[in-house]
């Protein structure tokens, strides 16, 4: 991002970035979570539960990403030690279930999850509004598609 593009976000740039690289680390532990639990989920749902934590953990890294190009565009930097990346993180890791079998527990943290991230990207959302609008693009698209996800879960549960 130029200088007059800078110029215009009417929001402290380091705070903004700091908010955006504690999204960075959320969207990290999600892809690393979901992925994981694709990877290793067991019982007679695990074709259907495969293919969908797959989907939405491809979705989660490019989530993060397009808020690390957000981040370097407003001239900061994104995360470099993962080992860091949960203490930046909105929410602690949580832990996939045991038993590889439990669908309904891994809904169940999943939806956690996804609210979390409704959550920080409405606040997002709201901070940035009508102050730095490429932001603000950005984290309300990211934001329909954490709906998006929260939905899909939601929906399992229900059945
Ligand atoms: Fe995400
Ligand atoms: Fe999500």
């Amino acid at each position: 991002m130029g200088k007059q593009a800078r110029a215009i976000v009417d929001l402290s740039l380091k705070d903004l970035v700091k908010d955006l690289n504690k999204a960075y680390a959320d969207e990290w532990l999600a892809f690393y979570l979901y992925w994981y639990m694709a990877q290793t989920v067991s019982g007679k749902a695990y074709e259907d539960m495969n293919e969908l934590l797959m989907k939405i953990a491809k979705e989660e890294l490019e989530h993060a990403g397009e808020v690390a190009d957000m981040i370097v565009k407003l001239g900061g930097m994104p995360v470099a030690n993962p080992m860091e990346l949960e203490k930046n993180a909105n929410a602690p890791y949580m832990m996939p279930p045991k038993n590889t079998a439990d669908i309904n527990r891994m809904i169940r943290i999943v939806t956690e999850a996804e609210a979390t991230a409704i959550e920080v990207y409405n606040k997002i959302a709201k901070k940035t509004l009508g102050k730095d609008n490429v932001t603000y693009q950005l984290v309300t698209h990211i934001l329909s598609e954490e709906v998006n996800h929260e939905e899909m879960f939601e929906n399992l549960l229900e059945r």
